[in-house]
């Protein structure tokens, strides 16, 4: 199937200052829980994302000084010689793609806690409801908070980074804080009217502009609404048109996104739940601010459909689809759009999982994508898969639920000769079915959906519905030991919870656990060693999966 026509306008080459996006796709800055801490993991999953076609990929949100340390969370750093040589091979690895780097600068003023480095923090003002009680910085210390920011930008530069991006969306940080009424009380040239609370983040990027150069293109993230239609926050058509303008010949283009005055709203505002908000819902927003600049506009908007992200640009509303959450679920939408392989790609439902990793400071992981996080430590590739060692094997994956699905589906592709997916059910999907049904999780079924189109493409992966097998007949089915029975009786959700009332059971549809379970699938089905030395008459395996 060849490519849309309509879609070809994704697939223009955007110039951004003295770069050029070789097409419209950019994966915005999100966390992984690696940053500074696990950074050859870092740079394979962005080395991913460039493979699988994003033009730009870029770091999590990366410390520009220890005066502004995450922990516990964990972020990118850019502290000194030694966490450039840490992040540069991600650099090297979008590189090899054809792709551009980008570097998420931080400094989280007042809210940094500070936990590891103790130093204490400074904000635009000093205000306790933000979390940490920061003092108010005077001119000094901006001075140098501003040079913080240049040394990292150089740093950045130096370690082959080609976008230096000023953060200052999700109120989290500083230059957000300086800009928002709610967040800044300050009588000096840096509080008060529009202009000054803009301040501090225009002469920044005026500092990293020039520190810079020619180098790298400029760009901030800005959220251009809080929410609250309210003037303490950043309305669309007030404060965040005013600030665009101000702004726009600092920077090469804008990095947009909206929800939430607090960085402790991000997951629930920034980055909705498909339960409460639709694929680009910020429309609206961008719509308002577009007359303020002459400079390419990126914006997220949970961006899956290409029908969609093509009629955002047609539109003329942005120029460049920016995302987080689709290219976490499928790092190679890009290039399943550009090859018209629609029926392949893999899209996000929205459960916001990969969120929930965050605040615990574990590594990432994806209800629809089980090899994130793992392109370094296991080698695992969203869409190449090693040949089994052992595929003359035959494998029989008992359930066919999420983790059987996947399972199946893995299998398949690592070329068994035989894979039999056995459900009692009419139809795969196990609970999900179920689930996916209740009111607003309907884009859940897409765990079903691209699964069934994968494992229909399989010739060597076999469907059979209405069957169910106890212990007694998956002894008759291919004489496999029981003792392997039960060893491998270890995957899949099925989570049994019993109701208080009437004590009846039910399969827990928690997102987590969907994601533990298709996770937990694939480590069945990549590990050699689960598949090798299982000897039986016909089937050699069995995955319970359900
Ligand atoms: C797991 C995760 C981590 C994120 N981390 C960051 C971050 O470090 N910096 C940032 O500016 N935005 C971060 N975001 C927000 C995204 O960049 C984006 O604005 C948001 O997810 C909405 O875009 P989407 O609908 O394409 O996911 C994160 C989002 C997710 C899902
Ligand atoms: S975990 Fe859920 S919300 Fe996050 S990228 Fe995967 S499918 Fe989307």
């Amino acid at each position: 199937m060849s490519r849309d026509p309509r879609h070809d306008i994704l697939f223009e080459p955007v110039p951004i200052g003295p770069k050029t996006m070789r097409n419209r796709f950019y994966q915005s800055p999100h966390c992984t829980s690696f940053g500074a801490e696990v950074p050859s993991a870092h740079a394979y999953l962005r080395g991913i994302k460039a493979e699988g076609g994003w033009a730009v990929v870029n770091t999590e949100f990366c410390s520009v000084h220890p005066s502004s340390d995450s922990r516990p969370l964990i972020s990118a750093r850019l502290w000194d010689a030694e966490d450039a040589r840490n992040l540069k091979p991600m650099a090297d690895m979008a590189h090899e793609y054809d792709s551009l780097a980008g570097v998420e600068l931080w400094h989280g003023g007042g809210i940094a806690g500070n936990l590891e480095t103790r130093i204490a923090a400074g904000g635009a003002s000093q205000m306790a409801e933000w979390g940490v009680n920061g003092y108010q910085l005077n001119k000094d210390d901006i001075r140098r908070i501003q040079g913080y920011y240049v040394e990292a930008a150089k740093r950045a530069r130096d370690a082959g980074f080609d976008i230096v991006n000023v953060h200052g969306a999700e109120g989290g940080a500083i230059t957000a804080h300086f800009l928002m009424a709610k967040s800044n009380n300050r009588t000096d040239e840096y509080g008060g009217s529009l202009e000054n609370r803009a301040r501090f983040w225009t002469e920044t990027l005026e500092q990293v502009r020039a520190a810079v150069g020619e180098d790298c293109a400029v760009t901030a993230r800005l959220c251009i609404d809080t929410y609250n239609d309210s003037p303490q926050g950043i309305r669309a058509g007030e404060e965040a048109y005013g600030f665009i303008a101000l702004a726009d010949h600092l920077v090469d283009f804008w990095d947009l996104q909206a929800g939430g005055w607090s960085a402790a709203e991000w997951a629930g505002d920034d980055a909705e739940a498909s339960r409460f908000g639709a694929e680009y819902a910020d429309r609206p927003y961008l719509e308002a601010v577009r007359g303020a600049t002459q400079k390419p506009i990126a914006a997220v908007g949970r961006f899956t459909n290409p029908d969609t992200m093509a009629e955002a640009v047609r539109s003329g509303t942005i120029d460049v689809i920016a995302a987080a959450r689709p290219s976490i679920a499928d790092p190679f939408l890009p290039q399943k759009i550009e090859e018209g392989r629609y029926e392949d790609i893999r899209e996000c439902i929205g459960c916001n999982i990969c969120a929930s990793r965050f605040p615990q400071s574990a590594p990432i992981v994806c209800t629809q994508n089980a090899t994130v996080g793992e392109e370094f430590r296991r080698g695992w590739h969203p869409e190449k898969f090693a040949a089994a060692a052992n595929a003359e094997k035959t494998v029989l994956v008992l359930g066919a639920g999420p983790a059987g699905m996947e399972c199946a589906r893995v299998l398949g592709e690592r070329g068994m000769s035989a894979v039999h997916l056995v459900d009692e059910q009419e139809t795969i999907g196990g609970s999900l079915r179920r689930v996916s049904a209740y009111p607003k999780l309907g884009e859940w079924a897409r765990v079903i959906n691209y699964r069934q189109i994968q494992l229909d493409k399989l010739a060597n992966v076999e469907v059979i519905p209405k069957t169910r097998l106890d212990a007694e007949g998956v002894l008759g089915y291919g004489a496999i030991g029981a003792q392997t029975a039960k060893l491998l009786r270890v995957f899949g959700m099925r989570r049994k919870l019993k109701r208080k009332k009437n004590n009846r059971r039910q399969t827990n549809p928690h997102p987590h656990l969907l994601s533990c379970s298709i996770r937990n699938a694939a480590f069945a089905a990549h590990m050699e060693a689960l598949l090798a030395g299982h000897a039986a008459a016909i089937f050699k395996m069995v995955v319970v999966g359900a």
